[in-house]
């Protein structure tokens, strides 16, 4: 056996690494079932004229100081004794190996830069490869690392790239590049994850698709600053790259110190996003997801959009009541119950509760919802303060800053510089004052503003920050073990797997327009299961965007997530309630399937049709919204895909509005009486179906008998 080539293999995904001087993927895809080292010798490169005497490699951490002429893994330099630049351009060579068949770590020394290298993979049995660097100095001077990101190398057929953009009320919009000469690239320098370059990407083979072609998809789990690059050599080869973007001088290393990279999540599918979807899914709910309360997840009803910063205790008790009385499980006070939060403009900081506005302390509130048998929480946003605060006034000095500059405020606030040790304490005292005092289940942990000048003790501060972030959460949960976070920064401004390491659900949108939402909802699909997507019924006329939509469109966009409402129920007649109720009802009788089940979407060649899904091997929940006019008078045929061939199958509509039935002179006669076809036919022959109004949607449940 030669000991250079390293197997690591999954039930579906191979990795293949030439450990040899520096570690680098020969194959990384589909299983391979008879793996020999033979594969050192069929993916040895040919050396092309006019060019480098010898073959450079990609490896795992591309080196320039090599002759790679390509973005480097690893830059940085370091000033001497005498005042001179060096250690720019390190070449590492390994030393230590060690691995099994799921793992694999490395250790490699350039003795001249003085900086001690180590990588670790491992290919979990999801499929999902993770991967991270770190590095040391070996040296008296310190090192300045300006750059550590993780490279995965990807072969010369995935040549289209998917990534993710957006902006506040529209998160994780998709867009195709073809990779030809060059590289895609996308710096996220918020300071925070961030609603406009969510850090994921997905290469594939050209014209990937949800249920064909060949993907690598890519997650960083990181919730501050972000890169993500992928690129395509001259000879060819290309690679996709992913790390945090440091700002100048944000790490310096001193002797004996290291500096680590966020992990790296990244999956191969050969069955399209939906196999990258699967395999994200499974990672997250057996190694990311740590739920205290064991229960289903409960359905929510958040206070926002009902009522803003209008805060009356005995009408909140109103509200309550009538959110038990449709199914509600968990009631959650948003922004405005403390002291001097009468709009956006002050009190951020003052943690402590308002008594003008709750003359009786929030207990009596609380003791309501409880006795309504809901969960209650409350909205937090720890890290920022206004400038009209107690806070602010008694401490400026707290402020994330860089000394003589003025900033701009957003949203009228400022972050608050969590590195500071008093700042610190103080909002942990303030969070665990709230969590001890008071019978708090849920926090919604909010994050409003992104991050300018970040600076502490003038040093550069979006590293330092985020890891404060996380240390903040992670202290009050060890104090309050019990207590649920929701990750929530005007609406999904901070999602990834890292902050979900220490949060329970993610506040996908502000955007609660169905229409909107089915979008936003299928980008983040590909990364996150949905238990963790919040996903709410709001107002007849949404507050973002004014769009009016029935019952029938936001009842079903909202039953396939974390399921709540965000409105004022007092004011909504019993009629509309009664809506409320009956798909609070459809998502409690599909919770436990759309919550443990695999998702799926489904290629249509109408694309203002979203047809999605989510299964385990006996049952199926269909959705299928028109978004928009449909292309051809007559609805393309379902074909489900993902049933078994063996099996029967009973199909029943579980919902479809009144009114759309009416629209087709004869509806195919499945619909009213529920029937039962093979999985066979269902797969590969297909289901008609009548055409639907725009921004409507039918729910369809596929039972196996
Ligand atoms: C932004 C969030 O996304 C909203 O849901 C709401 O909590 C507001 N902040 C409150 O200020």
């Amino acid at each position: 056996m030669n000991m250079d080539t390293i197997h690591l293999f999954s039930a579906n995904t191979s990795v293949v690494i030439l450990s040899k001087s520096a570690p680098q993927i020969l194959y990384w895809g589909e299983k391979l079932n008879h793996f020999d080292e033979t594969v050192a010798l069929i993916t040895e490169r040919a050396v092309s004229q006019a060019r480098l005497d010898i073959d450079i490699p990609v490896t795992l951490c591309p080196e320039n100081g090599r002759g790679l002429f390509s973005t480097a893994g690893i830059e940085g330099f370091r000033i001497s004794a005498d005042g001179r630049n060096l250690d720019w351009a390190p070449v590492f060579e390994t030393t230590e190996v060690e691995f099994d068949d799921t793992s694999a770590s490395f250790t490699c020394i350039d003795d001249i830069a003085k900086l001690e290298l180590k990588i670790a993979l491992y290919l979990d049995t999801s499929g999902v490869l993770r991967k991270s660097l770190s590095v040391k100095n070996l040296a008296v001077e310190p090192y300045h690392l300006s750059r550590l990101v993780n490279t995965l190398p990807l072969p010369h057929r995935a040549n289209e790239v998917m990534s993710f953009h957006g902006r506040w009320s529209r998160e994780f919009q998709t867009q195709r590049v073809s990779l030809e000469h060059g590289a895609f690239s996308q710096d996220n320098r918020r300071g925070r994850t961030s609603h406009e370059y969510f850090p994921g990407m997905m290469v594939g083979s050209s014209g990937f698709s949800e249920q064909t072609g060949e993907v690598w998809g890519f997650h960083l789990a990181w919730s501050g600053n972000n890169h993500v690059r992928c690129e395509t050599k001259s000879d060819g080869r290309r690679f996709a790259q992913m790390g945090e973007l440091l700002l100048a001088g944000e790490t310096s290393l001193k002797n004996g110190e290291s500096y680590s990279t966020p992990e790296l999540y990244a999956c191969y599918s050969d069955k399209g996003l939906n196999g990258i979807r699967t395999q994200f899914h499974r990672l997250v709910r057996s190694e990311i997801l740590n739920f205290p309360n064991k229960a289903l997840r409960p359905v929510h009803l958040n206070t926002w959009e009902g009522i803003y910063f209008e805060h009356d205790p005995d009408y909140i008790k109103q509200m309550a009541t009538e959110a038990a009385k449709i199914g509600v499980e968990r009631f959650i006070i948003d922004d405005g119950w403390f002291i001097g939060r009468d709009g956006e403009r002050a009190a951020l900081g003052d943690w402590f509760l308002d008594k003008k506005k709750y003359p009786d302390g929030l207990e009596p509130v609380i003791e309501h919802v409880n006795q309504l048998d809901m969960e209650f929480g409350l909205w937090v946003e720890p890290e920022m303060v206004n400038p009209d605060s107690n806070l602010f006034r008694k401490h400026p000095e707290w402020m994330l800053g860089i000394d003589g500059y003025d900033q701009p405020s957003g949203r009228y606030q400022y972050l608050l510089d969590l590195q500071n040790s008093d700042c610190f304490t103080y909002l942990f005292n303030c969070l665990d004052a709230l969590l001890t005092d008071y019978n708090i289940g849920y926090f919604k942990w909010d994050m409003n503003r992104e991050l300018v000048q970040p600076g502490h003790e003038g040093a550069p501060a979006v590293r330092g920050q985020t890891l404060a972030y996380y240390r903040l959460i992670d202290e009050l949960s060890k104090k309050h073990p019990k207590v649920e976070i929701e990750s929530c920064s005007s609406g999904g401004g901070r999602i990834d797997f890292e902050v979900l390491k220490r949060t329970h659900r993610f506040w996908t949108s502000d955007c609660n327009d169905a229409l909107e939402r089915q979008t936003i909802q299928k980008g983040m699909s590909y990364f996150f299961p949905p238990e963790v997507m919040g996903a709410h019924i709001g107002p007849y006329e949404s507050h973002t965007t004014r769009r009016r939509h029935d019952i029938n469109l936001r009842g079903i966009t909202a039953l396939g997530g974390h399921m709540g409402v965000e409105l004022d129920p007092v004011k909504e007649s019993d009629e509309e309630k009664s809506r409320f109720a009956h798909y609070i009802e459809l998502h409690k009788r599909f919770r436990s399937l759309l919550h443990s089940g695999e998702v799926f979407y489904l290629d249509s060649n109408d694309t203002t049709r979203n047809v999605y899904g989510v299964k385990n091997p006996d049952e199926m929940l269909l959705t299928v919204c028109q978004l928009a006019m449909p292309d051809f008078a007559s609805a393309e045929p379902i074909r489900f895909g993902y049933l078994d061939a063996e099996k029967m199958y009973q199909v029943e509509v579980v919902d479809f509005p009144a009114a759309s039935r009416k629209l087709m002179k004869v509806n195919p006669s499945w619909m009213d009486n529920s029937s039962i076809f093979s999985g066979e036919l269902l797969n590969k022959v297909g289901l008609t179906m009548p055409i639907q109004d725009p921004e409507t949607a039918m729910l369809i449940s596929i039972k196996a008998v």
